[in-house]
């Protein structure tokens, strides 16, 4: 058993800047397990850049008008409170970002770019060309390892232990010699990621987004909060679903059906290409369904239009983009269109902060920030560039909060832990010997296919209960499944049946919260219930685990300053 004064699990954005908060005081050990080299943590993934209003290019941009626009874009799902302290801190978050070095692309003055992002009314995302995510992933590494924070790399988390809401501390596997590892510790913070891969491969995700602290804060007794809010990015690339970053609209990029028309128009005449991700999503669905598309079934597709931006622009600001359309469609876009369909991106549900101020979950000692946790403020629908901006600012806090804890809680029993470490153990050993059962892979996909047809975009009563069939199906038929490795070091067979049963777990909360929401709200579009009910569900979801049952309550939204509106791009 290792022992730590904090412990952060995940070393991406909100991993990192939890890590850099918490290392400020000297007094403290603290390590972060990641699955992979930080640098190369899905944050990277997130291009096109991160809201905050500077008002450099629009002088008229204030922090209110973000506050806005992030609340309208969650179709008033968002928690205001947590909105407002989250958009108010990002000024001045995004010049620290500067001072640790993060090389932002410039305006004619010499002051950090922005550009426009979708569902805003200003342009306020500032960027470093369309690297974004990786530089600040670069520089919160370089300034962790200044610090001196003890990364612990190739460390997956297999469960938190905790007793009567007080927290013991984690177990997870060193993947390189196979040893099951408990961690005890006074403060832990969770940052590992979403969960998209419970769709599998249609996804802009990283393969090992599978959810694995939101997974196991389930299990140790937090809900997974508002699971059913799932973003689909308008432009995953038709073939591979990888992710052609919104930065392509925010330039000017525009999507064309095979009319040769530009659709948006039917769609957001204001906002066009730059409406809110879920608006712009179903309608490129639309256009395919009416038959306004090109190619077939999971092969269809319309076409985002660069060309008119000329080869200088597109070298300068989109090199990135430019290079994934080459490599996984084969095109270039300086000379040709490219085929673009909605890809899953990311959930807006997570683990269930309930101290949007701390990051705080209900079990004492334990933090969640970043995708995994639900702090809630981005409600039904998330605002591209609002992503980097969360993991960084919430990453800040929860940091700083570890410390507090830290500080503040005595280092207790550990029977929790050590009976986990036992369990985790004895599976190991157990899966390493069998040699017969059920496909992981197999399960996997099946589950995958479901969430997509019928958990997806578009949404109805009948579609989701076959999805929730299936999932249940899956749930059972893991139970039997073999993983076809006796090996102890380096087994990334049993890594992903960790994987598996972990996204397995999340399917089925996000087809229950789904099913239970009889309406059309931001990312959950039903089209059996097409409208927004707010006299019902105007709350967030929680679905639990309770004794090996899933089970659904509700809480109610904060609600501040703007009243519920019709929402209009
Ligand atoms: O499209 C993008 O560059 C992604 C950004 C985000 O999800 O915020």
């Amino acid at each position: 058993m290792q022992t730590y004064d904090i412990v952060i699990v995940g070393a991406g954005g909100a991993g990192m800047a939890a890590a850099l908060n918490a290392s400020k005081d000297p007094s403290l050990s603290v390590a972060v397990l990641s699955k992979v080299f930080p640098t190369r943590s899905h944050t990277g993934a997130a291009q096109g850049g991160m809201n905050a209003a500077l008002a450099y290019r629009d002088p008229e941009d204030t922090v209110e008008s973000h506050f806005f626009d992030t609340v309208k874009g969650s179709d008033y799902l968002a928690d205001q409170d947590a909105v407002e302290f989250f958009v108010s801190g990002m000024p001045e978050l995004v010049l620290e970002l500067e001072s640790m070095g993060v090389p932002y692309s410039r305006d004619e003055q010499g002051r950090i770019a922005q550009r426009p992002f979708g569902g805003a009314s200003s342009p306020r995302c500032c960027y470093s060309a369309d690297k974004t995510g990786h530089v600040v992933l670069h520089a919160l590494y370089e300034t962790c390892v200044k610090n001196g924070v003890h990364f612990l790399e190739e460390f997956n988390l297999l469960d938190i232990a905790a007793v009567d809401g007080q927290l013991q501390g984690i177990v997870a596997i060193d993947l390189r010699n196979g040893e099951i590892v408990s961690f005890r510790a006074r403060a832990v913070v969770i940052a590992s990621g979403g969960f998209g891969r419970v769709y599998w491969t249609r996804t802009t995700n990283a393969t090992n987004m599978t959810g694995d602290g939101v997974a196991a804060c389930l299990r140790a007794g937090i809900p997974v909060k508002d699971p059913e809010f799932v973003q689909f990015h308008p432009t995953g690339l038709a073939s591979t679903g990888v992710l052609l970053s919104e930065a392509a609209r925010g330039e000017g990029g525009i999507l064309v059906n095979n009319k040769g028309e530009r659709f948006m128009e039917r769609y957001a005449p204001d906002k066009m290409e730059l409406g809110p991700r879920d608006l712009v999503s179903r309608s490129i669905e639309t256009e395919i369904k009416e038959g306004r598309g090109f190619g077939e079934g999971m092969k269809s597709y319309v076409l985002i239009d660069l060309r008119h931006l000329g080869a200088e622009k597109i070298l300068e600001r989109l090199p990135q983009v430019r290079e994934l359309a080459m490599n996984f469609e084969g095109v270039d876009m300086i000379e040709e269109p490219v085929p673009i369909r909605p890809s899953n991106h990311y959930m807006m549900g997570g683990i269930d902060v309930v101290d949007y101020k701390t990051c705080g979950t209900a079990i004492d000692g334990l933090h969640a920030a970043g995708e995994c946790s639900c702090i809630s403020v981005h409600g039904a629908n998330r605002l591209g560039g609002n992503s980097v901006s969360e993991v960084v600012f919430f990453g800040t806090q929860a940091g700083k909060a570890a410390v507090q804890t830290a500080h503040r809680r005595q280092l207790g029993a550990t029977d929790r832990l050590e009976e986990l470490e036992a369990r985790w153990n004895e599976r190991f050993d157990s899966l390493r010997s069998k040699r017969e059962g059920a496909s992981l892979y197999g399960i996997r996909d099946r589950m995958a296919k479901a969430m997509w047809d019928g958990v997806g975009i578009f949404r109805d009563g009948s579609s989701m209960e076959e999805a929730e069939q299936v999932v249940d199906e899956c749930l059972e038929a893991y139970r039997g499944a073999v993983i076809g490795d006796g090996s102890r070091r380096y087994n990334t067979a049993f890594m992903n049946y960790v994987e598996v049963g972990n996204v397995l777990q999340l399917a089925k909360t996000v087809v229950m919260g789904a099913r239970a929401r009889t309406e059309t709200r931001g990312a959950h579009s039903r089209q059996d219930c097409p409208s927004r009910d707010d006299a019902n569900f105007l709350k967030h979801t929680l679905v639990s685990l309770d004794g090996g049952a899933f089970k659904i309550g509700y809480r109610p939204v904060a609600v501040t300053k703007f009243q519920p509106q019709e929402r209009k791009y």
